[in-house]
C-alpha cells in the first residue's frame, strides 16, 4: 500500500527534518482558508466544551438535517464523515476487487483506499499538453469492465475544473455502462455560484459527490466531510458497516453552525478573488515559472529551471510549498502552493523574485 504520509500540511515533519521549530515555517503546502475558522464557530466551540463529556448522537441527526437543508435534498441522501477522507475509504468498501479508473495526477487517498480493498486500478493520465484537463477522450476510456471512476473537480493538485458539458457526458456514459461515478468536490465551496453536481443527483443514482468542510471553513483538525447520493441503499450499506461516533461532537457542531455564515463566506470569496489574482500575477511575471489558472485556493506550477529544487530553496526563507514529485504522473519540477493572506503571499513572491531575478 502507498505511503500514508504524502500530503501537504505536514509542517512538523519538515521542521523535524530541518531541525527547526515548526512555528517558524509558513505553510503554503496545505490549502486551508487563512481567515481561520469562523468567529461564530470558535465561540460556539468554547461555549459548548461540555459536549466532550457525552457521546455524540450516533446517527448525527441534527448534522444530517442541516446538510440536507443546505443542499435542498432528503436527509437519506447524506452521509457525514470524519473528513472526506473517511468517506473515500468507506466508498472503497463498495469496490473490493473491482476495476477502478483514476485520473492522474489526483488526490492520493483514492489510490490508498482502493489498494486497501485490493482493487485493480487503471490510470488515465492527464498531461501538460492538455493543461491537465480531461476531454471527450475520457468517454472512450470508459468501457464495460470498469466499475468505478473517481473524478475531482476542481482537481487537486492542478486546480482545474472539469467542463460542465463533459461532466454531463461522463455522467451519462457511466450510467449507460453501470459505472459508479465518484465526484470529489472538496474545494467546490471556494467557487462562487457553482453548485457542482449535487442538484443533478435526483436523476443519477450512480453518482456519489464528496464534499469537505475542512478547507473552506479552516477546520482540518476538527475534520468534517460528507457524501451525497440519491442511491440510498448504497448509503444505507455504508452507514450500517461503519464504527459509531467517528465524527467528534465539535466537528458535528461545526457542520450545524457554519453553513449559514454568509458574512464569512463573502469575506472568504473576496479574499480569494484579490489574493489569487495578486499571487498569480506575481508568479506570472517570473521567468522560468509556468502556472495554470486556478479555480480554487491553490496554484499549480512548474519550475522550468533544470534540476532546481524550488521547495528546498524556499525553505531557506522558511516558506513551505508542496512538492508534487510524489504524484503519479508528475515529476519533481511541479509544485502546488496555497493562496494565503496578503502578507504571506507578498513574502513568497519576494522570495521567488530573489530566486528567479537574482
Ligand atoms: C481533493 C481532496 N479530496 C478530499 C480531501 C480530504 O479532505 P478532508 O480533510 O475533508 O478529509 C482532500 C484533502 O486535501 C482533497 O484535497
Amino acid at each position: 500500500m502507498a505511503e500514508p504520509n504524502q500530503h501537504g500540511g505536514n509542517v512538523l515533519e519538515m521542521a523535524l527534518k530541518l531541525g527547526i521549530d515548526e512555528s517558524t515555517l509558513t505553510d503554503f503546502s496545505a490549502n486551508i482558508n487563512p481567515l481561520g475558522m469562523p468567529a461564530r464557530l470558535r465561540e460556539a466551540l468554547v461555549e459548548q466544551l461540555a459536549l466532550a463529556e457525552r457521546y455524540p448522537d450516533p446517527l448525527y441527526r441534527r448534522l444530517h438535517q442541516r446538510l440536507a437543508r443546505h443542499h435542498d435534498c432528503p436527509e437519506s441522501w447524506i452521509l457525514a464523515g470524519n473528513g472526506a477522507t473517511e468517506l473515500i475509504f468507506d466508498l472503497a468498501c463498495l469496490l473490493r476487487h473491482k476495476t477502478v479508473l483514476l485520473l492522474t495526477p489526483g488526490f492520493a487517498e483514492y489510490r490508498r483506499a482502493l489498494q486497501w480493498m485490493e482493487c485493480l486500478i487503471e490510470d488515465y493520465p492527464l498531461g501538460e499538453q492538455d493543461d491537465f484537463r480531461p476531454d471527450h477522450r475520457l468517454l472512450t476510456a470508459l468501457r464495460p469492465g470498469i466499475h468505478c471512476l473517481f473524478l475531482c473537480t476542481p482537481n487537486n493538485p492542478t486546480g482545474q475544473l472539469i467542463e460542465p458539458a463533459l461532466l454531463q457526458a461522463i455522467a451519462k456514459r457511466c450510467h449507460e455502462l453501470d459505472i459508479l461515478l465518484v465526484i470529489d468536490e472538496a474545494f467546490m465551496d471556494f467557487i462562487p455560484d457553482d453548485p457542482g453536481m449535487i442538484p443533478e443527483l435526483g436523476r443519477w443514482p450512480h453518482i456519489f459527490v464528496l464534499r469537505s468542510l475542512t478547507k473552506f471553513y479552516a477546520i482540518p483538525g476538527l475534520r468534517l466531510g460528507y457524501l451525497v447520493s440519491s442511491n440510498t441503499p448504497a448509503l444505507q450499506q455504508l452507514r450500517s458497516r461503519r464504527p459509531p461516533w467517528t465524527i467528534n461532537a465539535f466537528a458535528a457542531l461545526a457542520g450545524e453552525r457554519v453553513l449559514d455564515d454568509r458574512e464569512y463566506q463573502q469575506r472568504t470569496r473576496q479574499w480569494l478573488r484579490e489574493e489569487q489574482s495578486y499571487l498569480l500575477g506575481g508568479l506570472g511575471s517570473l521567468p522560468e515559472i509556468k502556472t495554470w489558472r486556478p479555480a480554487a485556493n491553490y496554484i499549480f506550477l512548474r519550475c522550468l529551471r533544470q534540476g532546481f529544487d524550488l521547495q528546498t530553496a524556499l525553505l531557506n526563507s522558511r516558506l513551505l510549498i508542496r512538492s508534487c514529485g510524489n504524484y503519479p504522473g508528475l515529476t519533481a519540477d511541479y509544485y502546488r502552493l496555497a493562496v494565503r493572506g496578503h502578507e504571506d503571499n507578498r513574502r513568497l513572491l519576494d522570495a521567488m523574485k530573489v530566486l528567479f531575478h537574482g
